[in-house]
C-alpha cells in the first residue's frame, strides 16, 4: 500500500517509520553491500531480522543470493523463518534469461506458502507472467525503463489494468524511483506501491515556498508576542 522505503539503513528506516508515512521496506544484494552488509547469509540474517522486527506487521523485501535451484528453495525457506513479515524476493530470470526462475516463484508460492516478490523486471509483460505464476508482489524497475527511453508509466498502467480484468491480486512495486515526480504519477499510473529511496523521500517533503511561509508565521508570532495586548473597553 503507497510508499515502501528502499533501503536497508537502520536510522533512515526508523525515522520514517516515526512518520507513519512508510508501509513496508525493500532491500537488494546491491542495497545491502552498500551498508557494508558482508560475509553472507550471517550478516543478512543480523540485519534482515532487526529491520523485520521494527517495521512489523508492513513487508520486508530480501532478495535470494543466489541463481541456483535447490539453493533458492532453501534460502527462501532460511529468509521466511527470520519473520513473519518477510517477502522474499526472486529475480524473474536468471542471469542469461534462464527460465527456472517462474517455475520456482510458482512452486515457493503455492506449495511452501512464501510470499515471493518477483524482481528486476523491466517490463508489464514479464510483471504479468509474474502474477500468473502466483507471486503476491512484482517490481517493476520503473526508473530503469525510463532511462531506457520507454514510458514507465504506460508500462505501469497496461500492467494494472491486466491485472484488474484478469481478477490478479498480485500488487505492482515501482521501483528505481529516480526523481521526486516519479512517486505521484507511478502511484497515478496504477501501481499499488511505490519504493522510494529515503533522498527522495524527504525532497518529497520539504518545499522552500513551505520553508518561507513558516519562517513568516514564527517571525509574526515573535512580533505579536513583544506588543502588548490592546485593553478592550466592558
Ligand atoms: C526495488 O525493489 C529495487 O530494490 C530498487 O528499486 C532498484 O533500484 P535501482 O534501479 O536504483 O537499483
Amino acid at each position: 500500500m503507497a510508499i515502501y522505503l528502499d533501503t536497508g539503513n537502520i536510522s533512515e528506516i526508523e525515522r520514517f517509520h516515526r512518520m507513519g508515512i512508510i508501509r513496508g521496506v525493500t532491500t537488494n544484494p546491491t542495497i545491502l553491500l552498500s551498508e557494508n552488509i558482508v560475509g553472507g547469509l550471517p550478516g543478512i540474517k543480523t540485519r534482515i531480522k532487526d529491520i523485520a522486527r521494527l517495521i512489523d506487521p508492513y513487508p520486508l523485501s530480501v532478495e535470494v543470493t543466489t541463481p541456483e535451484r535447490e539453493k533458492v528453495i532453501q534460502q527462501a525457506l532460511e529468509f521466511a523463518s527470520w519473520a513473519t513479515n518477510i517477502v522474499v524476493k526472486v529475480t524473474i530470470h536468471g542471469p542469461n534469461g534462464e527460465l527456472e526462475n517462474v517455475e520456482i516463484i510458482h512452486e515457493l508460492e503455492t506449495q511452501h506458502h512464501i510470499h515471493i516478490n518477483a524482481t528486476a523486471a523491466m517490463s508489464a509483460q514479464q510483471c504479468f507472467l509474474a502474477a500468473l505464476a502466483g507471486a503476491s508482489y512484482t517490481s517493476l524497475f520503473a526508473g530503469r525503463i525510463n532511462n531506457m527511453g520507454y514510458n514507465a508509466c504506460g508500462e505501469i498502467a497496461r500492467l494494472r489494468k491486466l491485472l484488474d480484468l484478469f481478477d490478479l491480486k498480485t500488487q505492482i512495486i515501482a521501483g528505481s524511483t529516480r526523481e521526486v515526480l516519479n512517486v505521484l504519477e507511478w502511484l497515478e499510473a496504477g501501481a499499488h506501491v511505490i519504493t522510494v529511496v529515503p533522498k527522495i523521500l524527504e525532497a518529497m517533503l520539504v518545499h522552500p515556498y513551505t520553508k518561507e511561509t513558516v519562517q513568516m508565521f514564527l517571525r509574526d508570532a515573535a512580533i505579536a508576542e513583544t506588543k502588548a495586548h490592546p485593553k478592550v473597553e466592558r
